[in-house]
């Protein structure tokens, strides 16, 4: 299987590049940012492993990304990557422009690589897509999250649509949306903030990234049957 993975060499996405990696039969190309030294370090680990720089922000770095979806003729896609810091502001304070921006640096994006690979896919008859949401978007929303929250609802209706448009091509659009885990994203949050999660779980502890990338590796090995759900990690704090 040829797996593209974005933002594939920190946090989520480093778990579920090596995951995936650890079976000989997967080649992964997977694209990092500021990550570089662990990028190569992944390469060095996984012979069967390629890290490409995108930054989301160029114009070039997308323009070469989009030409390697065709010439690696990839068969599964995982939306990982999360361009912009979480904005934490309540959302009548939020500028307009703040949306604008970082629907440019994160969902744009997205959407051309999605469409590039679906373009690859239906020539072939054959494709998966996964992309990493949020359980934010079904449980309450975390106070000042909205702008983050918005961007992970968005691509929840888009996967919809990808999964209902392209089924006949043999092509599934799935999600998966973790609760809080602790990566590079998470690491602001204070002590208390996080003691305080944990309790609200009913397991009493926090997901980890690799049970998340656990899922990422359910869906490429599952059945085309399994189309547009949205797999929700959060030990039901709430019942979607
Ligand atoms: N942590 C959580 O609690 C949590 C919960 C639910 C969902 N998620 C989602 O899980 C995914 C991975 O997040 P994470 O927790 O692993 O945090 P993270 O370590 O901060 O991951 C963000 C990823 O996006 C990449 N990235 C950052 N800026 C970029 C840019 N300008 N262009 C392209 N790629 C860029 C980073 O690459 P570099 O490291 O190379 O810069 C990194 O791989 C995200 O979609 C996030 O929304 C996280």
């Amino acid at each position: 299987m040829n797996i593209l993975i974005t933002g594939g060499a920190s946090g989520l996405g480093k778990a579920i590049t090596c995951k995936l990696a650890s079976l000989a039969e997967n080649n992964i190309v997977f694209t990092y940012n500021k990550s570089d030294s662990a990028a190569r370090d992944i390469e060095n680990l996984f012979p069967n492993t390629k890290g490409i720089h995108c930054d989301f922000s160029s114009a070039v770095d997308l323009e070469n990304l989009l030409r390697l979806v065709l010439e690696f003729n990839v068969d599964t896609l995982v939306n990982n990557a999360y361009a912009t810091d979480l904005v934490t502001k309540h959302f009548h304070k939020i500028l307009p422009s703040v949306f604008v921006d970082n629907f440019a640096l994160n969902i744009i994006p997205t959407i051309r690589i999605t469409q590039e690979a679906i373009v690859n896919f239906r020539k072939k008859k054959f494709g998966k897509i996964i992309n990493i949401l949020s359980s934010a978007i079904v449980d309450a929303p975390p106070l000042g999250w909205s702008e983050y929250v918005a961007q992970k609802a968005y691509l929840a209706s888009l996967s919809k649509s990808w999964a209902v448009e392209n089924s006949s091509f043999n092509i599934t659009s799935n999600s998966i949306s973790p609760s809080f885990m602790m990566t590079d994203f998470t690491s602001d949050f204070d002590e208390r903030t996080v003691e305080e999660i944990v309790n609200k779980n009913p397991l009493k502890k926090l997901l980890t990234v690799d049970e998340v990338s656990e899922c990422v590796l359910f869906f490429l090995k599952s059945s085309q049957q399994i189309n547009g759900i949205n797999m929700l990690l959060n030990a039901a704090t709430h019942v979607a």
